[in-house]
């Protein structure tokens, strides 16, 4: 095959010598603009797994390229005084220039016809004259825009600012992260040692702080000596570098993340940055431009035709691409609001940054360095006041609110039953709840449970407007505090809009086939074109439904609950208020967001002051109504959580959508949790997260990171009511209390997920 590769940088370079290790018959030219030994930017690292990759490739380049590392295994980070260093990392760096120097010298030998100094203009003419053109032509690709309809490229310039500079001072014990506060505000650098005497040294800050600097203005000279003048108490007298002269101006830059829609138009494929780009702070790009390459030549080796070969590769690649993307934007995002986390203790803020990626698991910390995770487990249990020496994972610390103690971390979300009779709880929920509260979560939510008839959402959800909703409830809360030492929260709601419909597992939503009652909410709306439409709440309808709430919070307090929530969320009434989508008063509870959160704010203060003042009340929000501009956002999340801490609600139980059917949810592991992280550190309030949380390992990095305070998880107890005992179990955590009766089952598990039998094991 007659094959040009315009760029030679690692893809168009890596590209030639693959395909010439398969066919050395391939008649290859890699066109490159720049001499060969000229390049900008410094090193770039490679993770031990990326290696290997490589390594199996052609083994004879991954070996002079090795010849070539600098191996570091520690990641160090300076913040506010102190280095805290954590190993295991195992990551190596190179130069650039040295890695574009080795793969010329080894595309070279198999015959690759190199020309430098040579500008393409244009692939499309390029591709008149071979059989096909590889354009690896980088960041800024010519062809991408060539061929832009073909391709179709979604360019994300991110905000912050950042410039790839060099230093002789040594970073060679560790990649070093130093965050540096200024007058103008935090500045900070990633720096890691690529050859005996240079390392790399990327600055990077927010566009607030980059304009009082004035870096715009300033020559790369005078950006290299403000940079220094920044990190002097770092670099030890060594100079900060620049080699970036083939950008204009300073040489800051915005990060473009690119990807493109199509990969290849008639026998032109994209490659490399060229195709799609991944966030320096993950150090992926060279993985992804060479890994690629690969991929490409096999391909093109094992399909009939050009054609059958680019549908593969893209298939193949994209789903790579979009894997590491997304971990990219984690840690990029990271970066972004970092400002969040700078009021972290240095032990938090170090987890935050190692698991910025959502890619290093609390376990897989362990592996890497255990004593730097039993220390930062030591401090999380000694904050949440539970002794000096306790070294236990964060889900089994306890946590105070107010007078109430949990011994634990974990929550059962609340979950509707659907088996209440005229809204009294029967059997099935003193069993259901009586099975959790047993299972070791340090506190057990009840379902919504609604202030009056009319406020159901279905005709088998629980009440607390008869008395004897109070007794049943009572005599579940009695057996919870009598047998186990799990404490239990009522969740008190009134459905709006979205009442009288169905049971969950009948047509969920939906209303029911007969004996629809009428619904109200804060205005005149309906919850699906198929549901009725609400009628708009006026004053005393409002002083009527305070009262009902008033009333079941008196029942709850009398039944001795531990702790109230009220459901402010998922398209509820008192959500129905919150949201502009459904709230379109025209008096005080409607308009601003001060307006609308008015008559939640009424009922929150009428509830704490029946309440008993030792006990803590929570409010479910929903942080995102998921439709964009036009409702909640998670920036009005935080407006909303600051103005219920002000208020003196407790702790915010950070939920999201189900408020319209128009919502478009982004769903993934742990996709609510951003919203915990973003309220609890940007308001300082305590937070649940909720929301496909389902293994220990999620609990315990959300907690250590300071993403939330609790962690509820609901389907996962539906499935295993002992969710809590088990994880343990599996943790090897010997910490938790299990029901007398339930010992000898306890310690068959212990004995079969290894380690030592408890202390107290005792046949009956
Ligand atoms: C600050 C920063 C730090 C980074 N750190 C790392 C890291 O630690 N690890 C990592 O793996 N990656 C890192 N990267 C990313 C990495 O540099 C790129 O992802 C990688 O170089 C992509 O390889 P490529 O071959 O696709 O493109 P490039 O390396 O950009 O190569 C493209 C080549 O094409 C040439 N070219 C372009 N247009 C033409 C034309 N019209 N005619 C002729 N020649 C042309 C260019 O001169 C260039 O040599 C970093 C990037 C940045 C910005
Ligand atoms: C069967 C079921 C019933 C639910 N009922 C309620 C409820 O009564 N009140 C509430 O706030 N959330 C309710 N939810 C939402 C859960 O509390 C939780 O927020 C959601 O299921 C996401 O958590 P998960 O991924 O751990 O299941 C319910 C969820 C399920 C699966």
């Amino acid at each position: 095959m007659k094959i040009a590769c315009l760029g030679g940088g690692p893809a168009g370079l890596y590209f030639a010598i693959s395909m010439k290790l398969r066919d050395a018959a391939h008649d290859i030219t890699v066109f490159e603009r720049n001499r060969p030994d000229d390049t900008f930017g410094w090193g770039v690292v490679f993770s031990d797994e990326t290696f290997e990759n490589i390594a199996a490739n052609d083994p004879p380049s991954a070996a002079s390229i090795r010849a070539h590392f600098a191996y570091w295994d520690d990641i160090a980070v300076y913040y506010r005084g102190e280095r805290v260093v954590s190993g295991g990392h195992g990551f190596s760096g190179i130069a650039r220039k040295q890695l574009l120097l080795l793969l010329q010298d080894r595309a070279r030998q198999l015959g690759v016809d190199l020309r430098f100094q040579t500008e393409i203009d244009s692939a499309g003419e390029l591709a008149k004259h071979y059989d096909l053109v590889v354009a690896a032509d980088g960041l800024n690709s010519k062809t991408r825009r060539e061929f832009a309809d073909a391709f179709k490229p979604a360019i994300d310039l991110r905000k912050n600012k950042f410039v790839w500079l060099g230093t002789r001072q040594k970073f060679d014990d560790a990649f070093t992260f130093i965050f540096e506060e200024t007058g103008h505000g935090w500045v900070w650098a990633h720096a890691y040692q690529f050859d005996a005497d240079t390392a790399t040294f990327i600055v990077e800050c927010s566009e607030a702080t980059w304009q009082k600097f004035g870096f715009g203005a300033m020559s790369q000279d005078e950006s290299c000596r403000a940079c220094e003048r920044i990190f002097a108490n770092y670099l030890g007298g060594h100079r900060l570098m620049s080699n970036a002269t083939h950008i204009r101006g300073s040489a800051w830059l915005n990060f473009p993340r690119v990807l493109c829609e199509t990969w290849s138009h008639q026998n032109i494929v994209l490659m490399g940055d060229a195709a799609a780009t991944a966030h320096f702070s993950i150090g992926s790009g060279t993985k992804l431009a060479m890994e690629s390459a690969v991929s490409m030549a096999d391909y093109l080796h094992s399909e009939p035709t050009l054609e059958a070969a680019f549908a593969k590769y893209e298939n193949a690649r994209r789903t790579e691409v979009l894997r590491l993307q997304s971990a990219a934007r984690n840690s990029m995002e990271w970066f972004e609001d970092v400002e969040r986390y700078l009021q972290l203790d240095p032990v938090q803020f170090n987890y935050s940054l190692l698991t910025r990626s959502q890619r290093i698991s609390h376990e897989n910390l362990r592996l890497r360095d255990k004593s730097w995770l039993d220390g930062a487990e030591a401090w999380f249990q000694r904050r949440a006041g539970a002794g000096d020496n306790a070294v236990r994972r964060p889900m089994f610390a306890p946590l105070r609110l107010r007078d109430l103690h949990l011994k634990n971390r974990v929550v059962v979300s609340p979950m509707a039953q659907y088996k209440a009779v005229d809204g009294c709880p029967t059997d099935w929920h003193l069993v259901h709840y009586g099975e959790r509260a047993k299972g070791g979560a340090g506190l057990v939510f009840i379902e919504m449970t609604c202030v009056s008839a009319e406020g159901r959402i279905t005709p088998g959800c629980t009440g607390m407007y008869k008395p004897e909703h109070e007794a049943a409830w009572k005599r579940i809360v009695d057996f919870v505090h009598a047998e186990t030492d799990a404490k239990i929260c009522c969740q008190l709601g009134h459905s709006g809009a979205k009442g009288s419909t169905q049971l969950g597992w009948e047509e969920m939503d939906a209303p029911l086939k007969t004996g629809n009652w009428p619904v109200m909410a804060a205005s005149a709306t309906a919850w699906s074109p198929r549901n009725q439409t609400a009628r708009a709440m006026d004053r005393a309808d409002m002083d009527r439904v305070r009262e009902q709430f008033v009333a079941a919070v008196a029942m709850a307090a009398r039944a001795g609950f531990d702790m109230l929530e009220l459901h402010c969320a998922h398209g509820y009434l008192l959500s129905s208020f919150i949201t502009p989508l459904t709230n379109q008063r025209a008096d005080e509870y409607g308009g601003s967001l001060q307006n609308r959160m008015r008559y939640p704010l009424e009922i929150f203060q009428a509830v704490r002051a029946v309440w008993p003042a030792a006990k803590p009340i929570s409010v479910r929000i929903s942080a995102n109504d998921w439709v964009g501009d036009d409702g909640i956002e998670p920036r009005d999340a935080v407006a909303i959580a600051r103005m219920l801490q002000e208020a003196g609600v407790d702790i915010c139980d950070v939920s999201a959508g189900q408020t319209s059917i128009r919502a478009r949810p982004v769903y993934g592991r742990m996709f609510q949790t951003p919203f915990s992280d973003r309220i609890r550190n940007e308001t300082g309030m305590a937070t649940m997260a909720v929301g496909n949380i389902f293994e220990p390992d999620h609990v315990n990095s959300i907690l250590m990171a300071g993403r939330a305070d609790l962690v509820c998880l609901a389907r996962p107890h539906l499935a295993d009511p002992y969710w809590t005992l088990h994880a343990a179990a599996k943790l090897g955590d010997r910490g938790e209390t299990w029901p007398a009766p339930y010992y000898a089952g306890r310690d068959q598990l212990y004995r079969l997920s290894g380690g030592a039998e408890p202390v107290a094991a005792t046949a009956v």
